[in-house]
C-alpha cells in the first residue's frame, strides 16, 4: 500500500515537472547548458568545436593567467583546499583577512569584507541592512539578486525607471517616513553595459537622508585609474555607504566583497544570514584574487587593450548598420526584440564560429531579447574582424 503511493506521488511529481517544462518550452524560454572543455580564454572548445569568445565577464582576460594559477598552488599548498566552516566557527583564515586589508585599500574604504559569491552578498547585504519599516529604491534594470534581496528584506521597495532621476526623487518623497532608506543601483548594467548616474543618485541620497548601495559586479577590475570601479572613477567612495563587487568576472576568480566602512563591516558579520551561515571560500580562492588585484594594480595596459577592443567591434558593428550601444562599456547589447529571431540569430552566429549568447526574459524584460557581447582585453584584431565578417554574414541571410 505504502510503496503504490510512493509510486503514485513520484509519477504526478514527473507530471507536475514534465507540464512545466512544456511550457517553458512552448515560449520558446528553455535553457539548456552548454560545455567547455578547455580554458577560459578568447577562443573556447564549446560542445567539442572551436568558437570565438564573445561571451564571457572574464574582461581582463586573467581567469587563466599564470600568476593567479601560481597563487591558488601555493595556497593550497601552505593552507590545504577547504576552509572546514563558516568564518564565525573556524573558517576565518589569514588569507581572508589579508585579501579584505588589499580589497580596502584597492577601493579607498575603511574595510572590505568577503562573500562567498555576488548573488549571497546581494541577497544578505540588503535583508540585512533593510527590513519591515524601512525602504529601498532599486533601478527598474537591476540583477535579479538585488530583486531578491529586496524581497527577502520585507521592506517596501519602490522600483524606478532604469536611471530616472525625477522618478527616483519622487520615490524618495513618498518614503520620507521610512526609519531607513536605501537606494541600490548597479553602477555598470550587466545586461546594457550602460552606467548609472551615480551622481545625480548620491546627491539625492544626500537631499533626502538615504544610503547609497551600489553593485560594481560588471566594473571592477575596469573602471578608474587603478581598477577599482566606477564609484572611484568618480571620486564618490566616501559617499557611498555600500560598494558591492565580484571577484568571479573582471578578477577572472570567485567570490564577491563589499567595501565601506568598519561598522558596516562588523554589522554584516553579526547579521547577514548568507554570510554568517555558509562555509567560507577556499584559502585557494583569496590567493586567486590577492594576485588579481596585484594584476589588476600592476597592468594598467589591460585596461587600454580592453577599451581598444571595445571601440574596435563597436565601429565595426555600427559600419554594419547594427546599434551596439554608445556607452564605453565592455557589454555591448543588440537588441533583437523577438526571442525565437534572438535565439536564432545567436546560433547562426555560433555555425560561424563566434559565439555570442542570447538573452531572454526573464533575465531582460519582454521584448528586448538581445546578444550580449562581451569583450576581453586577450582578444585579437583577428578575433574582432571575424565577429564582424560573422555578424555581416548572418544579418543578410535573415
Ligand atoms: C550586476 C550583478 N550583480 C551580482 C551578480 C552575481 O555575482 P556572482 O556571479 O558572483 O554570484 C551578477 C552576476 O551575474 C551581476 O551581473
Amino acid at each position: 500500500m505504502l510503496a503504490a503511493l510512493y509510486y503514485l506521488n513520484q509519477a504526478m511529481t514527473a507530471d507536475s515537472i514534465q507540464n512545466e517544462l512544456q511550457a517553458i518550452r512552448n515560449a520558446s524560454l528553455y535553457r539548456s547548458l552548454r560545455r567547455v572543455e578547455n580554458d577560459q580564454g578568447p577562443t573556447l572548445m564549446l560542445d567539442g568545436r572551436e568558437v570565438i569568445n564573445f561571451s564571457s565577464n572574464n574582461y581582463l582576460g586573467i581567469a587563466n593567467h599564470p600568476a593567479l594559477a601560481e597563487a591558488a598552488k601555493k595556497a593550497i599548498d601552505r593552507y590545504g583546499c577547504g576552509s572546514g566552516a563558516s568564518r564565525l566557527i573556524s573558517g576565518n583564515m589569514t588569507l581572508h583577512e589579508e585579501l579584505e586589508t588589499k580589497l580596502a585599500a584597492f577601493k579607498g574604504s575603511e574595510a572590505a569584507l568577503v562573500f562567498n559569491s555576488g548573488f549571497q552578498a546581494n541577497t544578505g547585504i540588503l535583508s540585512t541592512l533593510a527590513g519591515d519599516g524601512d525602504a529601498i529604491l532599486s533601478d527598474a534594470l537591476n540583477h535579479a539578486s538585488i530583486i531578491d534581496g529586496c524581497r527577502l528584506s520585507r521592506a517596501k521597495t519602490i522600483v524606478y525607471a532604469h536611471g530616472a532621476l525625477h522618478q527616483l526623487e519622487e520615490g524618495l518623497k513618498q518614503v520620507t517616513s521610512a526609519r531607513r532608506k536605501l537606494i541600490v543601483t548597479e553602477s555598470i548594467f550587466s545586461m546594457d553595459g550602460d552606467e548609472a548616474p551615480l551622481g545625480g543618485i548620491v546627491e539625492l541620497a544626500e537631499k533626502y537622508d538615504a544610503m547609497v548601495m551600489v553593485d560594481e559586479a560588471h566594473a571592477t577590475g575596469i573602471f578608474g585609474t587603478n581598477g577599482a570601479g566606477v564609484v572611484a572613477k568618480l571620486g564618490l567612495a566616501e559617499r557611498v555607504a555600500v560598494q558591492m563587487g565580484t571577484l568571479g568576472k573582471a578578477l577572472g576568480g570567485f567570490g564577491a566583497y563589499i567595501a565601506g566602512s568598519c561598522a558596516l563591516r562588523e554589522l554584516l558579520i553579526n547579521r547577514c544570514r548568507s554570510f554568517i551561515f555558509t562555509t567560507s571560500l577556499p584559502p585557494a580562492v583569496m590567493a586567486m584574487a590577492i594576485a588579481a588585484i596585484d594584476l589588476v594594480e600592476r597592468e594598467p595596459e589591460r585596461r587600454e587593450i580592453l577599451w581598444k577592443n571595445c571601440r574596435a567591434l563597436q565601429e565595426g558593428l555600427k559600419n554594419l548598420g547594427f546599434s551596439p550601444g554608445e556607452s564605453q562599456s565592455p557589454i555591448m547589447p543588440i537588441i533583437i526584440g523577438d526571442v525565437t529571431k534572438c535565439m536564432q540569430f545567436s546560433e547562426r552566429l555560433l555555425e560561424k564560429g563566434v559565439f555570442a549568447q542570447g538573452i531572454r526574459p526573464p533575465t531582460v524584460p519582454p521584448g528586448t531579447s538581445r546578444l550580449r557581447i562581451t569583450l576581453m582585453a586577450t582578444h585579437t584584431r583577428d578575433h574582432i574582424d571575424r565577429a564582424i565578417e560573422a555578424f555581416r554574414q548572418v544579418k543578410e541571410k535573415s
